[in-house]
C-alpha cells in the first residue's frame, strides 16, 4: 500500500480532539473543500446517493430525507439527480452549509451538531430517511447518534451511510467502530432497527470505505 492511500489527505482534521475546533477548521475548509475532495476523487456522494435509490425505485420525490453532516452540499446535489427532492441538511459548520444553500438542493439547513441526544426542532419521525457520508469519523459524528437517527426517523424508514474505513481517524479505528456496533447491537436489542447490509467500497482511488445501512422498526 503506498503512502498515498494510507494517510489521509487532509491532516489538518486531526490537530483537534474539540467539536467546536473542528468545526472551525471545515470553516476554514470550506471555500476550496469541494475541489480538494474531488481533486482526490471522492465517491462518497455519488455511491451513498445510488445506494438510498435501491431502496426507493420510485416515488423519490416525496421521501423526506435529512443529510447529516451535509457540509458543501455534495449528497444533496447526488440525490437530486436521481430524483430526491425533499431535503434538509444539517451540520455544525455554516459557511459549509452556505456551500450547501449555494446548491437551490436543500430546503431547510439546520445549523447544529447531530449527537445521540435530541435534535433541537426535530420530532420524533420526522423523516423517511437519514443520508450520510464522509462524516462518520473520529471527531465528527459521535458513535452513539444513531440512538437519535433512530428516534427521527419513521419506522420502515432507512439509515444509509457511507464513510471511510482507511487512513487516519477512520471509522474502523477500533475504539470508534466498536463503540458504533455496541450502540446498533443495543438498538437491535430493543427491536428499533434492522441490518440492512455492509458494503465494502472504494470510498476514492486512494482509500476503502463502507456503506452501511438499517431499516427502522419502530
Ligand atoms: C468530511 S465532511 C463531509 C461533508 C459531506 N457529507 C460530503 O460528503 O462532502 C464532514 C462534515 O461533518 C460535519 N460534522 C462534524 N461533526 C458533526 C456532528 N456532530 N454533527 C453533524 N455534522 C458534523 C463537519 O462539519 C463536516 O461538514
Amino acid at each position: 500500500m503506498d503512502s498515498a492511500r494510507k494517510d489521509c489527505p487532509f491532516p489538518f482534521l486531526w490537530t483537534t480532539d474539540s467539536p467546536t475546533k473542528l468545526t472551525e477548521v471545515y470553516e476554514q475548509w470550506s471555500a476550496s473543500y469541494d475541489k480538494d475532495v474531488e481533486g482526490r476523487g471522492y465517491l462518497g456522494p455519488v455511491l451513498v446517493a445510488k445506494s438510498l435509490a435501491e431502496f426507493y425505485p420510485e416515488e423519490r420525490r416525496t421521501v423526506k430525507v435529512l443529510d447529516i453532516g451535509a457540509g458543501t452540499g455534495l449528497v444533496g446535489v447526488e440525490l437530486q439527480k436521481l430524483g430526491f427532492h425533499t431535503i434538509d441538511g444539517l451540520d455544525p459548520s455554516q459557511p459549509m452549509l452556505e456551500k450547501a444553500r449555494a446548491t437551490h438542493v436543500y430546503t431547510n439547513l439546520l445549523c447544529q451538531y447531530f449527537t445521540a441526544r435530541p435534535t433541537p426542532g426535530v420530532d420524533k419521525d420526522s423523516y423517511d430517511v437519514i443520508i450520510s457520508a464522509g462524516s462518520f469519523l473520529q471527531g465528527h459524528l459521535p458513535t452513539n447518534c444513531f440512538i437519535e437517527a433512530a428516534r427521527i426517523v419513521r419506522p420502515g424508514g432507512i439509515i444509509c451511510i457511507i464513510t471511510r474505513t482507511e487512513g487516519k481517524g477512520n471509522f474502523d479505528e477500533p475504539e470508534y467502530r466498536d463503540q458504533f456496533i455496541a450502540v446498533i447491537k443495543q438498538l437491535q436489542e430493543e427491536r428499533k432497527l434492522e441490518e440492512i447490509k455492509w458494503e465494502k467500497v472504494n470510498h476514492s482511488p486512494f482509500s476503502s470505505g463502507i456503506i452501511i445501512a438499517y431499516r427502522v422498526l419502530q
